[in-house]
């Protein structure tokens, strides 16, 4: 299946940082030696994501996914290796002549369904076909006139794939027909809808085409805007499909990645058209929801990239109230920071930027973003009469509460004097109201986190993938001599943990022999037939044979592609067996230490099972085999305080 030669996906191996890659879709901090992020694969709130650069491997101490830089692709973008190889020569903008895997008779063995690969086909040859009758044919021209009218570019219009869906039943249907599609998935994709008569037709008729794709840049639904007076809603979305789900769609998301990495903050707006239009402006951070509010699934795409959001909706009160409701949602999921941009005379972006120019947009969204408190005390005010005592009371309340939450001394200060001139108070008696009012967040804050604790128990486990479940960490008392409990080779931020001797032995054994070929030579030979007690290391150990046999150097990165696609959790083990720290110095003598360690934890627990043997006969009144275990365990007993720890099978 591997049909790219092995030299190529070395020089593309060696060629692409890890760092670089991973930060498309992370957004990493240097943390010492490595970088750290919040973990794309799972919910978290701490970051316990880390990508080593001298390494080049990635690996989550949270959920235990690790591996090169093409699983990283492959986990996140749901890619075979072959594909994960071709995004990242392309992302490295390597010069590589690479086999063609789009063919429609050799088409990829891709995890996804091909029924999802087809319904993303379907929409890139539609819109396609829309882009093409929007810029090139007489139909398309009132619709090309409207959007110049309006002031979009040509370039905005190629840059944005913009269509133009004729006012017929039957383009797509027989357009897709042609090409050998089937009419029934495009239904399911939403492109086409079927009538009660069965009739299969177009779903967009007589409207601007606006194509969106998903997180990955796939090609997943349009959004139809009517451009002339008719009936029916403004802007026609596709339906919820199996690709299509508005509630984790943001349009020019993926599009918009790397400005919004760049610019270390995203602007989220409204409208297709605004976007378009701030796209135009040179802010190329611009996203927008699909006509429905923000969600907590967006609020997880976005704060993986970004740690500031720039809210600019519409100047009008539904476009206040909603920047509200947005803000506060970031507010609770995320540590983002927040922003409000409120356009004045009620315009939304594009009409702002239309009547107003680029230049002053940019001005404003620059210099006169409002932070999230001040734009919260400015809409606690709407609807208040400031003049009547009650309300003015009201207000206070409500504005000392937020304050109250602000972790910064100087920020409390700055709004509470802003109050104290405003309402001719005293500095003082506004910072008496204060502390009750931080007491009673507090209060709220711990009542919250015990209930949280008690809600759901955070998957924060570091050795995840690493060990058996079944294997707990202490506890097991196999003897005074042997509860020698070795600290755990985690530095990082997590609490330390205990790790049993076996098992650290297992590790450093592994990890030295992943490392060097002399040290798997030399360990292969002290193990001779014991194997590891845990499966995952036993089973690496097989594999590592194997690749070592195929006269190859030690190569954790080759290692990693070496073992099978589906063997996930070794992959993962190898990642996070490389980020440990080894002692410096290890050979011959550390090797033949753990390897007695390991044969000593063998023994140990054979004696313990001889024991269970003989209270199960003697509970039995089987005399005889009683005996024979009682003698055995004896022997065995006598051999481990003799330190004699070779077990005979
Ligand atoms: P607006 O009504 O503000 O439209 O809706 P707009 O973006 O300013 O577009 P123009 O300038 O009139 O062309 C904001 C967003 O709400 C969604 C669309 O995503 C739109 O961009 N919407 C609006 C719908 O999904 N359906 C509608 O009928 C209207
Ligand atoms: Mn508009």
């Amino acid at each position: 299946m591997r049909r790219i030669p092995e030299e190529t996906i070395d020089a593309i191996r060696n060629q692409a940082d890890i760092v670089d890659v991973v930060s498309h879709y992370v957004q990493l901090k240097k943390q010492g030696r490595n970088y750290i992020g919040l973990c794309p694969f799972h919910g978290e709130k701490t970051p316990s994501f880390s990508v080593s650069a001298e390494k080049q491997i990635f690996h989550c101490f949270g959920c235990g996914k690790g591996g090169n830089v093409f699983r990283f692709l492959m986990e996140h973008d749901n890619l075979t290796f072959v594909e994960a190889v071709q995004k990242v020569a392309e992302m490295t903008h390597m010069d590589i002549e690479l086999p063609e895997i789009q063919s429609q008779s050799d088409a990829p063995v891709t995890k996804e369904s091909s029924e999802t690969h087809q319904m993303i086909e379907m929409h890139q040859l539609t819109a396609k076909l829309y882009h093409y009758l929007l810029m090139e044919t007489e139909e398309g021209s009132a619709a090309l006139a409207y959007l110049k009218e309006r002031g979009m570019s040509e370039e905005m219009m190629t840059a944005f794939q913009i269509g133009f869906a004729p006012n017929h039943h039957a383009t797509i249907s027989s357009f897709l027909e042609k090409r050998g599609m089937e009419l029934e998935l495009a239904v399911t994709a939403g492109l086409l809808t079927k009538r009660e008569s069965g009739e299969i037709v177009d779903r967009f008729r007589g409207r601007i085409m606006f194509p969106i794709t998903n997180d990955r840049g796939q090609l997943v639904g349009f959004s139809g805007r009517l451009y002339e007076q008719r009936d029916g809603p403004k802007y026609l979305n596709s339906p919820e499909t199996p690709i299509f789900n508005k509630r984790k769609l943001l349009y020019h998301f993926s599009e918009g990645r790397q400005a919004i990495r760049k610019k270390e903050e995203i602007l989220l707006l409204e409208g297709f058209m605004d976007v378009i239009t701030a796209t135009e402006a040179d802010l190329e951070n611009g996203i927008a929801s699909m006509g429905t509010s923000l969600t907590e699934e967006h609020i997880e795409l976005i704060r993986r990239i970004t740690n500031r959001a720039v809210i600019c909706y519409d100047g009008d009160n539904a476009g206040i109230e909603a920047a509200f409701k947005a803000g506060t949602l970031i507010q609770d999921r995320s540590r983002m920071e927040v922003f409000v941009v409120q356009l004045p005379g009620g315009k939304d972006p594009d009409e702002f930027i239309k009547a107003n120019g680029a230049d002053k947009f940019r001005e404003i969204y620059q210099h006169e973003r409002m932070s999230w408190t001040a734009f919260t005390l400015q809409f606690l005010r709407r609807g208040k009469n400031l003049q009547n005592e009650t309300e003015q009371l009201q207000y206070l309340d409500e504005a000392v509460t937020v304050i109250a939450r602000l972790g910064q001394a100087v920020e409390r200060e700055i709004y509470l004097k802003q109050l104290a001139e405003e309402f001719s108070l005293s500095m003082e008696t506004l910072k008496e109201e204060l502390q009750s009012a931080v007491r009673k967040v507090q209060h709220a804050k711990k009542a919250s986190a015990r209930l949280g604790a008690e809600r759901n128990v955070p998957v924060d486990d570091p050795f995840m993938g690493m060990l058996p479940p079944e294997i707990p960490f202490s506890g097991m008392d196999f003897g005074s001599e042997s509860s020698a409990m070795v600290q755990a080779p985690l530095q990082f931020h997590k609490p330390a943990q205990k790790l049993e001797a076996h098992t650290f032995s297992e590790q450093q054994l592994m990890k030295a022999m992943l490392e060097s070929r002399d040290a798997f030579a030399q360990i292969q030979q002290l193990l001779g037939d014991l194997s590891f007690y845990h499966d995952d290391f036993q089973a690496l150990f097989t594999y590592l044979i194997s690749f070592y046999l195929e006269d190859h150097d030690a190569d954790i990165q080759r290692f990693m592609d070496f073992l099978p696609d589906d063997q996930t959790s070794l992959k993962n083990l190898v990642a996070s067996l490389e980020m440990m720290d080894a002692p410096d110095e290890q050979g011959l003598h550390e090797y033949q230490a753990y390897i007695l360690s390991l044969k000593k934890f063998k023994l140990e627990n054979k004696i313990k099972q001889l024991e269970q043997d003989q209270h199960t006969h003697i509970r039995n009144q089987e005399n005889e085999q009683a005996l024979k275990v009682t003698a055995e365990i004896l022997l065995l007993r006598k051999k481990l305080a003799s330190h004699d720890y070779d077990l005979e099978e």
